[in-house]
């Protein structure tokens, strides 16, 4: 559905996208996750052909979208980062005149406006002016008027910025309904909102992409995979010595807590869950154990580890 060719933006002096290559294949849910001034927008605005690359190629559907920008746009709905509503008109007015701009008929006009505003769930607010709406419905008026013209892709920059968290809720939600019958690429620079919607993420810095892959893979990959944390009632020289004879692993790190509780920090490797043998051995030796987990790495700690700026 994307495909993105060694595209580079350089503005006066500074590149701000510097040769990514990327594709998103039709059906995809993708998380284009990265910090501020990562290059996210700017990418955006070339996908959508509102900025022209200083090199590099982009097509979507299969249409080069400099080339053959009019074929190429119609496939896409884009939701710009800050959406320039008209706040002097009316919901519905307002989707009307948009719909036309894409050069919809006077009768698909009227069909489909009527069922963005249900989808959005805008039908109680389409006699009310823009500017009169929180900035929840507003959105859903982005979103409304990027699904007009019904497009196949959905291009969405942080379409959850500066929302509250029920507003950000409502609108995740909406999201995930139009992913079911759209492949959908979304910006954030929130990591919670990639996995709570996304299928695949791909993770930009300085311009660059860093990785791209599952939420689960990025996780899974992580150092902080493999390691397991065990409050136990014993003697904490004993117990470490214990713990470090187990199979596979690799560093026991003892902290004392209240009442002769100790907390083991548990290096294994990072593939294994050494829980059930950690469980047997407190059994053995009759030592109260009160908690026992493994600390699964999150994409804030795959995220943190490829953005760092040492
Ligand atoms: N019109 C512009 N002129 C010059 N620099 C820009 C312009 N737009 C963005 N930049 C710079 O390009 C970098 C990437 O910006 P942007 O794509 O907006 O990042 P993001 O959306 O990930 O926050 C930033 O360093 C930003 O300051
Ligand atoms: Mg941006």
């Amino acid at each position: 559905m994307i495909e993105v060719q060694n595209l580079t933006k350089r503005y006066a002096r500074h590149e701000a996208v510097r040769d990514i290559s990327f594709s998103v294949a039709r059906g995809e849910i993708v998380g284009f996750l990265g910090p501020n001034g990562a290059g996210k927008t700017t990418t955006l605005r070339m996908l959508t052909g509102y900025l022209p690359p200083t090199s590099g190629t982009a097509r979507i559907a299969g249409f080069d979208i400099f080339r053959q920008s009019i074929e190429a746009r119609r496939k896409i709905g884009y939701m710009p980062e800050n959406v320039p509503l008209y706040g002097d008109m009316r919901v519905r007015e307002y989707l009307n005149f948009r719909a036309q701009l894409k050069g919809l008929s006077g009768g698909d006009t009227r069909r489909r406006v009527g069922d963005v505003l249900e989808t959005c769930g805008l039908q109680a607010v389409r006699r009310k002016m823009i500017k009169t709406l929180s900035k929840g419905f507003r959105q859903r008026v982005g979103l409304a008027d990027a699904l007009v013209h019904d497009p196949e892709l959905l291009i969405l920059d942080e379409p959850t910025n500066g929302l509250d968290p029920n507003q950000i809720r409502q609108i995740r939600e909406l999201i995930r309904r139009l992913a079911e019958s759209h492949t959908v690429l979304i910006s954030t620079h929130i990591l919670h909102e990639v996995e709570m919607t996304c299928n695949r993420v791909i993770i930009i810095d300085g311009g660059k992409i860093k990785a791209s892959d599952t939420p689960a893979n990025l996780t899974s990959q992580m150092r902080a995979a493999g390691r397991i944390q065990v409050e136990l009632h014993a003697d904490p020289e004993v117990a470490a010595g214990a713990l470090k004879r187990l199979e596979y692993v690799k560093k026991v790190v003892p902290e004392t807590l209240e009442d002769a509780w100790t907390r083991f920090t548990i290096w294994v490797d990072s593939d294994t869950d050494a829980r059930e043998q950690i469980a047997r051995l407190a059994m053995q030796y009759g030592w109260p154990l009160r908690s026992l987990f493994r600390h699964v790495a999150t994409l804030e700690d795959v995220f943190v580890e490829l953005t760092r700026k040492d």
